[in-house]
């Protein structure tokens, strides 16, 4: 059972404030969590309680989420049995009593459910994907890998937020670090060639100053060739435009680039992207707000674009229910933080993959040193995770614990591949 449970205010990779909890069992066994933060945030995603003290942190204090985990959260589940994860999140969910978390706090509540499910693991003695997933979890997913920022990510004039490369040819996962590792050195070079900076945004990409898509995809398509790998047989770009960001008044605004595209124009535009490049998979292709253009777009290119659905879903079950229903996008983007319990978190996995939607174990641009995500990849039997670029230690960390859980796997690990994507 919870014997006791600690939170305290860490700071984050950009250097912000943010929850991490211990818990502790009556045995002794320990978990700790640490609680990421997004940027680019989706309109519907549970609410992270920031203090908003001028004085201090600029605002962005989390005293008062790391008060509610010491105080009513704390009081409310020591004693509960930590094996009973759906009973711990329960518990909590129904003292908020708010739909998106906004009174206790989302970081808060989020902190203490991951560190629950670590202690319960270490209570057994389990690495947290094995607990997770039982003895078949040994999957490691493809990973998605962010060498060029844009969007709200850093500060160039890029519209896209992320350019990714997937390294779908491996045989193995650490192969597939190796080769995103020997792109991303190869475009760093290229880059510093042509003059263009090497400094890196929020998620460790280099983050130039292009002003179109166009550039930095053959900037990333270049350094792909140069690395010696065949772009779309051993690697594949991915795009996340996060277009929820410069979608206003029903147009695509193009701020950078300078100019406005209509709904029918930002989607042949990226159709047209894809068929240029060797892109297998567009996140936040459309804005949040705009289904009809989600719908008209997964009608065109669902069958040959992985369509990822980030802010448009949340991590929400019910959201991605809306989406398998409705016919728009066919894969979610799970984000822990964007929902804010382990439970739930789950619930949107096997929603998705029961609906045959792909799923992508996700970061977010304000991370810690905390793995969790990559043991829920591979518990979860995601098949593919974002986890940033091959730079900035917050990043890597999730790499290094993918490595360290394909070496404990040996012969039974399976990397996912092309089946993946
Ligand atoms: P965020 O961005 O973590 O800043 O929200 C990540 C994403 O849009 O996928
Ligand atoms: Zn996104």
């Amino acid at each position: 059972a919870i014997s006791r449970v600690i939170g305290r205010q860490v700071l984050d990779s950009r250097g912000n404030p943010t929850v991490e909890v211990d818990v502790v069992l009556a045995d002794g066994a320990t978990g700790r969590a640490a609680v990421p933060s997004g940027a680019s945030t989706g309109a519907n995603e549970a609410v992270e309680r920031r203090d908003g003290d001028p004085a201090r942190f600029h605002g962005k204090g989390v005293t008062e989420a790391v008060a509610a985990v010491n105080g009513p959260l704390a009081a409310a589940v020591t004693g509960l049995d930590a094996e009973n994860q759906a009973l711990v999140d329960e518990t909590m969910i129904a003292l908020d009593g708010t739909a998106d978390k906004r009174r206790l706090g989302a970081n808060a509540i989020l902190g203490v459910s991951l560190a629950t499910v670590k202690a319960a693991a270490a209570a057994h003695r389990q690495p947290l994907y094995r607990y997770v997933g039982g003895v078949g979890a040994r999957l490691l997913p493809v990973p998605m890998m962010n060498i060029v920022n844009g969007g709200a990510h850093a500060d160039n004039p890029l519209d896209f937020q992320e350019f990714m490369i997937a390294p779908v040819g491996a045989p193995t996962f650490a192969e597939a670090v190796r080769m995103g590792s020997e792109v991303f050195h190869t475009l760093r070079r290229s880059l510093a060639s042509a003059g263009h900076s090497t400094n890196v945004g929020d998620e460790g990409g280099f983050a130039p100053d292009f002003a179109t898509a166009e550039e930095a995809l053959t900037f990333v398509l270049r350094a792909v060739e140069d690395s010696g790998y065949r772009p779309g047989a051993d690697i594949t770009i991915c795009l996340d435009p996060a277009s929820s960001e410069f979608y206003r008044d029903g147009v695509y605004d193009y701020a950078g680039e300078g100019r406005k595209r209509s709904v029918d124009e930002h989607i042949e535009y990226l159709v047209e992207l894809s068929e240029r490049f060797p892109i297998t998979s567009i996140e936040d292709p459309m804005a949040e707000d705009d289904i009809d253009g989600w719908t008209r777009l997964t009608a065109r290119a669902g069958d040959r674009l992985q369509l990822v659905g980030d802010d448009v879903f949340c991590t929400d079950p019910a959201r991605l229910r809306a989406g398998i229903d409705g016919g728009y996008a066919n894969a979610v983007l799970v984000k822990v933080n964007q929902i804010g319990t382990l439970t739930e978190t789950i619930e949107t996995v096997r929603t998705a993959q029961r609906a045959g939607y792909r799923v992508v174990m996700s970061h977010r641009s304000g991370e810690t040193e905390d793995t969790t995500i990559a043991d829920l990849a591979v518990g979860l039997d995601c098949g593919q995770i974002k986890t940033g670029s091959l730079s900035r230690s917050d990043r890597t960390a999730k790499y290094n614990q993918l490595l360290r859980i394909e070496e404990e796997l040996g012969s039974s690990a399976r990397y996912a591949g092309r089946a993946a994507s």
